[in-house]
């Protein structure tokens, strides 16, 4: 039922639109558009009323079927009229024929056309047919006359070719441009008395070229023609197109959508309707839309697409399934369903992998935070962080004299503990420089793992050093506990160490007796402060020159209090781990294990033989009885051959007094039995007295030299076990790398 209703609206419905579609208006309303199958569009009509101006008069004879269309009133058939600006009417033909020799029909002819008209030339030709005939055609062209002609002969049938108007029995030629009006005349050169069996006429007219096609028949059927079509072009006015928008009452193209051209032939301008748009743009609203898509020859659509039509243009899509951008032949290709399919899986698949990745990383550096964090925290109370901060809770002294820095804090200020920030390593670790976020710039030491049992010690140190606030001591600023290894971070010292002083030939001369002087004095002050000034006292246990730097006034700063040890005040000698540097090691500490005061005492006469010897505590590369510097100096003494051995940087007249007391002093410090050694007090008291240009104030005989050889003897063969020698590490804070050595308690006896 309902399909019936839409086949019957297809059938009756579709047919009305195609034909509204394509018949436009032609003529004005009331207007006949029509004489029998001859459309007359405006600016043609037949009225008054109907035409544009009186040169597009037509009439139409009613009478006649068909009925026939007439140019104004004249006996001009027009037989076309088109919009695109021809008219096509009939065209009498001129004729002179013969008889007997004798001239016997004679017809010129002459079309006259008003201004608006012109002769087609492209569509025209001048054409004669004879055998014995020329003509000539001349007329108005722009106001001025011209003339041409053709000429057409032949002897015989035979010689005529079909299709073929060069001068044998046919001659053709083109029409100027802008020819008005044109008059023709044909004659004979000798009335065709040669040719009188075959042909008697000639003929000749401007015709429609296309209408025309040559044939031997021709030479007598013509003579029974009387009008042949011609093509006449017409346009509106006389003047161009800019000179007629001029006048918009007199404009012709009054249709919207319509444009204004001029001709190429005669005066003038015509109107076209813009493209996509078809109708008569000389009425108004004349042009309307071309419905493209109606038309197969009219749009360009693939064949795979649909036409879509807009006003005065159209667009083709290409159907589902298909690509491209619809137009022409290779407008639309077919889309490979798998294609489509395989990309959309693998857009799902590759979203969902960038979202997991982006998860997992998320969820990675979420937990990295989480256990780094966890991590130091651990090694915050692993290293006594907690211990650390009771004990600085409890105390009542300034909190500020250590900090505990955070391990973020000091990567920033080593640049992540960068090996360009490496200024020195030793046994206990690796000491960088660093710069602190307020600038000051730090010494940090990377100290090697402190184990658990040692903790309360190492808190006990830090605790302790942070306290001793000595112009002659490294300043212990802070620490981190943090890392896996507790770091700490002292005050940047920048002269180098007194070790690297002495054993450098360059810097050796800097150091006058004066300055060796000051500075076994103050290094001698620290350590009488440690040994008893400080709440409770405190045994370096490493004393020696690698352990003493020099600011840049050569000012002693003692450093590297990693071995050292906290003496409770009740207890005047501690047992030990046996802990030092050979060449400095004393004697009685080795072979008891017991550590007193004495020790410091015993490594701080080392250091004064190697200010006034400038020579190293332990020389491998020395013959055997001068390798350890101690050793060799109580048998020089015993010689009294001291001025053998001196620094000659500093010998001079003036100093012998004083370099010859030091010695004295140090040959006391050597002592091999502790009590008999100077107390550090003792030592540093006499050591300024020799400043201040006193008399040394103590002095004592030594009874014990004989056992005193023999204890260095033995450190020396135990020496022979250690490597390479080179005891030349002289950098930084701690460079007891392959001198130190570890004895385990009890190993001397
Ligand atoms: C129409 O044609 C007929 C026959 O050719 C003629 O008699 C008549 O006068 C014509 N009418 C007009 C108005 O020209
Ligand atoms: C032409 O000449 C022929 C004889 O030569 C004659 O029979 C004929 O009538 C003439 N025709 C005319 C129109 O004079
Ligand atoms: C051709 O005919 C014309 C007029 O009929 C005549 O005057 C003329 O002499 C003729 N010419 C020849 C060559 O017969
Ligand atoms: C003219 O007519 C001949 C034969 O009738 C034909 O072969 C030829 O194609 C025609 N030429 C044109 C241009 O129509
Ligand atoms: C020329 O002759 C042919 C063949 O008889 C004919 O069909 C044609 O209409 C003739 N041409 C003209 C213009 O009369
Ligand atoms: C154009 O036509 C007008 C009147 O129709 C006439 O006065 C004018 O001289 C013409 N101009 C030319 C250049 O023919
Ligand atoms: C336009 O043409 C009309 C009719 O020829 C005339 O009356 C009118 O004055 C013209 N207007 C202008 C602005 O030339
Ligand atoms: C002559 O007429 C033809 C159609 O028959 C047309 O295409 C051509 O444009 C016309 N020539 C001019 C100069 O208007
Ligand atoms: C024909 O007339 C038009 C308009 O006056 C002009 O532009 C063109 O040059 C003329 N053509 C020739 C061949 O004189």
């Amino acid at each position: 039922m309902q399909a019936s209703i839409l086949v019957i609206m297809i059938i009756f419905i579709l047919p009305t639109l195609l034909l509204s579609s394509q018949n436009f208006p032609l003529s004005k309303p009331n207007c006949d558009d029509s004489c029998g199958d001859i459309s007359i569009p405006f600016p043609f009509g037949t009225t008054k009323e109907c035409y544009l101006a009186i040169q597009f008069w037509v009439t139409c004879n009613h009478t006649t079927t068909p009925p026939e269309l007439f140019w104004w009133d004249t006996d001009i058939p027009i037989i076309d009229i088109s919009l695109h600006g021809q008219v096509t009417l009939l065209q009498r033909i001129a004729k002179d024929c013969y008889a007997n020799a004798s001239r016997s029909l004679y017809i010129p002819t002459k079309l006259e056309l008003t201004t608006f008209f012109t002769v087609n030339y492209t569509a025209n030709k001048f054409t004669i047919v004879g055998c014995d005939a020329y003509a000539l055609v001349s007329g108005d062209r722009l106001d001025r006359t011209f003339m041409t002609g053709c000429t057409s002969m032949c002897s015989s049938l035979d010689d005529l070719t079909v299709g073929s108007c060069a001068g044998v029995g046919c001659c053709q030629t083109p029409i100027p441009q802008n020819v008005s009006t044109v008059e023709i005349m044909v004659t004979s050169y000798s009335n065709y008395t040669g040719v009188s069996d075959f042909n008697t006429c000639g003929y000749a007219f401007v015709i429609q070229e296309s209408a025309f096609n040559f044939s031997k028949e021709n030479l007598t059927n013509l003579l029974g023609v009387t009008r042949l079509p011609a093509v006449v072009d017409w346009a509106i006015g006389n003047g161009t197109c800019e000179e007629a928008k001029r006048n918009t009452t007199t404009y012709a193209c009054v249709s919207a959508n319509s444009r204004c051209h001029k001709p190429t032939n005669g005066y003038g301008y015509r109107c076209y309707c813009q493209q996509g748009f078809e109708g008569n743009p000389y009425l108004s609203q004349g042009c309307t839309d071309v419905d493209e898509c109606l038309n197969e020859n009219l749009n360009h659509c693939n064949k795979h697409a649909l036409c879509t039509n807009e006003v005065g243009y159209y667009r083709c899509t290409c159907r589902k399934n298909y690509d491209g951008d619809g137009m022409g032949d290779d407008g639309c290709k077919e889309k490979s369903p798998k294609d489509t399919k395989i990309t959309y899986v693998m857009i799902g698949v590759a979203s969902g992998i960038i979202c997991l990745l982006l998860g997992i990383i998320l969820l990675y550096l979420d937990l990295k935070r989480r256990s780094q964090n966890k991590m130091k925290r651990k090694y915050f109370l692993q290293n006594g962080g907690h211990m650390l901060q009771e004990k600085l809770a409890t105390r009542e002294t300034a909190p500020e004299m250590v900090t505990i820095f955070s391990s973020s804090e000091l990567q920033k200020a080593t640049d992540n503990f960068h090996d360009s920030m490496i200024i020195g390593r030793g046994g206990f670790g690796t000491v960088y420089k660093g710069v602190l976020a307020d600038r000051r710039t730090v010494a940090i030491k990377r100290s090697i793992r402190v184990d658990s049992a040692q903790i309360e010690q190492f808190i006990n140190e830090v605790v302790v050093l942070s306290q001793i606030n000595h112009r002659n001591v490294v300043r212990l600023l802070g620490c981190c506990l943090e890392t896996d290894v507790p770091l700490l971070v002292y005050e940047f010292i920048n002269n180098g160490t007194l070790s690297s002083h002495l054993h450098n030939e360059a810097k050796k001369r800097v150091l006058d007796w004066n300055t060796r002087l000051k500075i076994a004095t103050e290094t001698a002050g620290v350590l009488s402060y440690l040994h008893s000034s400080a709440s409770t006292p405190i045994i370096h246990r490493d004393v020696k020159s690698d352990n003493i730097l020099l600011d840049h006034t050569l000012t002693a700063k003692v450093s590297d209090f990693g071995a050292s040890r906290l003496v409770p005040v009740d207890l005047t000698q501690l047992s030990t781990m046996v802990q030092g540097t050979f060449g400095y090691l004393d004697p009685e500490y080795m072979q008891t294990n017991q550590l007193t005061e004495k020790s410091d005492v015993y490594s701080f006469g080392v250091v004064l033989l190697e200010l006034f010897t400038g020579r190293r505590a332990l020389s491998l590369d020395r013959p055997v009885e001068e390798k350890s510097l101690a050793n060799y100096f109580l048998s020089v003494l015993k010689q009294d051959l001291l001025f053998e051995i001196l620094d000659e940087n500093i010998v001079g007249l003036e100093n012998m007094e004083q370099i010859s007391a030091v010695s004295k002093l140090a040959k006391e410090c050597l002592n091999v039995r502790g009590e008999d050694r100077p107390s550090m007090k003792e030592v540093a008291m006499e050591l300024e007295g020799l400043i201040l240009g006193g008399k040394h104030s103590w002095a004592r005989t030594n009874a014990h030299d004989e056992e005193e050889t023999e204890s260095l003897i033995r450190i020396d063969d135990r020496m022979s076990h250690f490597g390479d020698g080179d005891m030349s590490s002289s950098v930084g804070y701690d460079s007891i790398s392959r001198d130190h050595i570890l004895l385990p308690m009890n190993g001397g006896r």
